[in-house]
């Protein structure tokens, strides 16, 4: 059986017992605890929901899920943890894509799903303050009715919760227009692996009294804590909306289209996203939003989702179709077509099809997906690249690599590189990595531009930060958990 790794520094870690359990049973109700330890008559197909992630790529072996009500109970379980050395998972709504939410071992996990409760908003100055395990949508439709969103949007919003979002510090699709969670969450709630609470739910917009210790928890992917509350800024609702999709002859013109974009637009362009063309023929495929006519699309090499978000409906459809001439006009012109959505169905449906491609490359087959910061002119030479390698190894057909993808989001420099395999083998594996991490660091980019390290890359790190960079967070890592019980083996090697 494989086991933690003895250090001298670090005594391994213990597996849950049934008598972990009769002591859990004394903080949490019974319903809040699904164990197959006996004496309980569970079977492991009864907790694979939790051992297994979203895409049915990492498998863990925990015999024990926790699912607390309350900040309170979080803090028992970890100090009992603590105290016992067990390793422990904190689990949100096991949509990441970097294996983090899931056990390596058989680590206990405390997912947060029964801690949902919006505890306060302001319709003023916007600040929500939520329990981590409240779900992104309804969040959304909480503040819906006060003209309020949420600065953050992705396709897994459904079932992502708030706080795995922060511990991610998931970028998604409006971060062109809101930046990144670092800059809107305002304070959390994250119980420390010994069990002590550190309460900093601040609703203030400035603070400087010392260091923002919240930044630490923000995408440390739950190495350093549990966050249980969540304090952040959401932006008042756009008056109006548009998107519309563009279809691009070849992709070097995805750059000046992005450049022209921005000088018609400026501040209502709120989100530029890519599409190459086989990851627009794999959405449409499984039927995600709803097609281009298939004329006006002949001879795309790619394509472009822009969405504007203003104050007024006439004047951005006035500067949006301002846009759409310019691109059309020029000598040659930079776009085939351009469809703009004309009514809230087929603005979702437009959006469906950028967002519905996650989904689509599941349905299809088995993905190796590399979210990476590179420089947009870089975009289709990667996808190119690792395309052609593995061709030359061989292994570009039906029955091992079926398809190689590319799209992302434009407007922050990220792509999403998907490899789409009949089925997770190790020659495949062999075959992109290091090959991507090399690639990447040939540019000087990152090998995880927004969804982690994870399980899947925390042996990688140094092809994105230097040496001094990676002691410098184990010193951080050793302060906040000094037994190394939280969520091991991620972000940083055991
Ligand atoms: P989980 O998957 O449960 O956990 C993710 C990580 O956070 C794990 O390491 C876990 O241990 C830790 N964690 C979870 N909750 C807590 C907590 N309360 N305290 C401490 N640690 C915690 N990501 C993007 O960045 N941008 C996208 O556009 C995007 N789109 C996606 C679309 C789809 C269809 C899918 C399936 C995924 C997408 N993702 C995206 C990845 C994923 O949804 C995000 O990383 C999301 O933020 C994870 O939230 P979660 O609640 O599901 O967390
Ligand atoms: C996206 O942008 O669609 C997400 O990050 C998910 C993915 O990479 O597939
Ligand atoms: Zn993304």
């Amino acid at each position: 059986a494989r086991r933690w790794k003895h250090t001298s520094s670090r005594p391994p870690l213990n597996s849950v017992t049934a008598d972990d359990v009769a002591h859990f049973a004394k903080i949490l109700p019974q319903n809040a605890i699904l164990s197959t330890l006996p004496p309980s008559d569970l079977h492991a197909s009864d907790i694979d929901q939790y051992n297994n992630d979203w895409m049915g790529k990492y498998h863990g072996n925990s015999t024990t899920v926790l699912r607390p009500q309350n900040t309170k109970q979080v803090s028992d379980i970890m100090k009992w943890c603590h105290e016992r050395r067990i390793g422990v998972v904190p689990q949100g709504g096991n949509t990441g894509l970097v294996g983090g939410s899931v056990p390596i071992l058989d680590e206990l996990i405390i997912n947060l799903g029964n801690m949902s409760k919006v505890r306060s908003f302001d319709p003023v100055s916007g600040a929500l303050v939520a329990d981590a395990g409240c779900i992104l949508e309804s969040l959304s439709e909480h503040i819906a009715p006060h003209n309020h969103i949420m600065p953050l949007d992705l396709g897994a919003k459904g079932s992502c919760q708030i706080g795995g979002n922060v511990a991610t510090n998931a970028g998604g699709l409006r971060l062109l227009r809101y930046g990144s969670l670092h800059g809107t969450v305002l304070g959390l709630e994250v119980v420390l692996p010994d069990g002590t609470v550190l309460d900093n739910l601040t609703t203030i917009r400035k603070d400087n009294t010392g260091y923002d210790l919240k930044q630490l928890f923000i995408g440390a992917e739950g190495t350093l804590g549990i966050i249980t509350g969540v304090s952040i800024l959401t932006p008042p609702a756009p008056q109006a909306s548009t998107n519309v999709i563009l279809a691009l002859p070849r992709f070097e013109n995805v750059l000046p289209v992005f450049k022209t974009a921005r000088l018609h637009l400026s501040e209502i362009l709120s989100a530029f996203e890519f599409i190459d063309r086989e990851a627009y023929d794999l959405a449409v495929k499984h039927g995600q939003g709803k097609a281009l006519n298939e004329q006006d699309v002949e001879g795309a090499e790619c394509f472009v989702l822009l969405e504007t978000s203003g104050g007024k409906k006439e004047h951005d459809e006035e500067k949006l179709t301002g846009l759409l001439e310019t691109l059309l006009e020029a000598d040659e012109p930079l776009i085939l077509t351009g469809v703009l959505s004309q009514s809230p169905t087929q603005f979702a449906s437009m959006w469906r099809l950028r967002e519905g491609i996650t989904e689509s490359v599941s349905k299809e087959g088995k993905a190796y997906k590399y979210d990476i910061s590179i420089p947009l002119a870089a975009f289709k030479e990667v996808v190119d690249l690792t395309r052609e390698h593995l061709r030359k190894q061989g292994l570009l057909h039906e029955e091992a690599v079926k398809q190689v993808i590319g799209y992302g989001h434009v407007g922050d420099g990220n792509l999403h590189l998907n490899v789409i395999a009949a089925a997770y083998t190790s020659e495949i594996q062999a075959a992109l990595e290091p090959f991507v991490y090399e690639l990447v660091a040939s540019y000087n980019g990152s090998i995880s531009a927004e969804h982690g390290l994870g399980a899947m890359k925390a042996h990688a790190i140094h092809y994105s930060k230097t040496g001094v960079a990676v002691d410098m967070m184990k010193k951080i890592k050793e302060l906040f958990d000094p037994r190394g019980i939280m969520n091991p083996g991620k972000v940083l090697e055991f």
